[in-house]
């Protein structure tokens, strides 16, 4: 894992935006895996604003979602189609029938996570998956106890996570409890995962993840399986870590590396 300590958000965001904006340089018809919730939404501000100064189109790249809530009558605001048409499609020039997010609305759950497996196989698989991580340990909706070998399929909430996502809902009640989710073997086929993670809230969760043991229990910690990771992190969300220095110290070393400075991380 290539953990990544910036000075603030905004650092991460940029950041985030740079993985992206090379990615669909070298390959404008990559596929993205994206994530909806509080944390990507500057990297999407950052990607909107790059977009209007004409550095980078999303005119030829296929995306899926991690996620989508099971219960939510259609068109509702707070569905995760319409987060990522009102915070990306839209504002960019992503074309719609690339842009794929579960359906919750076709009779029979099983089926839908099934077809959304086969499209994304289907596509090729995914180039680069983007992930938050929720104070429980969870990427997507697979919550602690997920099998790390999970495919996509219906999960129900913690009540954990109903409680941190009904800042969006009007209640607690009227956050859904089932959702359809990426399994953790479907995000751990991406060829390279970018996790971002802000605020003091998420700091217990990246320790456990980075440097407690690979578990169900906390099923970010599947990511210490996947040879590509990058972990993007301000100060709050790494103030657990126990080896920053030495997180610190490698990242330097590979950036002179990637500016091509004569030196190597074990010269
Ligand atoms: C969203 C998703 C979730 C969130 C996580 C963190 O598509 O899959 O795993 O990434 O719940 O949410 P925020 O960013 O709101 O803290």
């Amino acid at each position: 894992m290539r953990i990544v300590i910036l000075e603030n958000q905004d650092a991460v965001h940029q950041r985030a935006a740079d993985l992206f904006c090379t990615l669909l340089d070298q390959r404008p018809d990559a596929t993205l895996g994206l994530a909806t919730g509080g944390t990507p939404l500057g990297t999407y501000e950052e990607l909107v604003s790059r977009f209007e100064e004409g550095r980078v189109s999303f005119a030829e790249c296929t995306t899926f979602n991690l996620d989508e809530y099971l219960g939510l009558p259609a068109g509702h605001p707070e569905s995760y189609l319409r987060f990522m048409e009102h915070n990306l499609f839209s504002r960019a020039n992503f074309d719609s029938s690339y842009c794929h997010l579960p359906d919750p609305h076709i009779e029979d759950p099983a089926e839908a996570c099934r077809l959304y497996e086969q499209m994304i196989d289907d596509a090729g698989g995914i180039d680069l998956q983007l992930l938050g991580i929720g104070s429980d340990g969870h990427i997507a909706f697979n919550e602690p106890g997920s099998s790390l070998a999970s495919r996509t399929r219906v999960k129900a909430l913690t009540q954990q996570t109903r409680e941190d996502n009904a800042r969006f809902f009007d209640s607690i009640d009227d956050v859904p409890t089932l959702a359809i989710t990426m399994g953790i073997g479907t995000i751990m086929e991406a060829n390279s995962i970018l996790l971002l993670a802000i605020g003091s809230g998420k700091a217990e969760a990246v320790e456990a993840f980075v440097e407690g043991p690979l578990t169900a229990q906390v099923p970010a910690s599947a990511l210490q399986m996947h040879p590509t990771v990058t972990v993007l992190l301000d100060p709050a969300a790494a103030s657990r870590l126990k080896r920053r220095s030495y997180y610190e110290y490698v990242e330097n070393l590979q950036l002179e590396l990637e500016q091509g400075v004569s030196r190597h991380p074990n010269g």
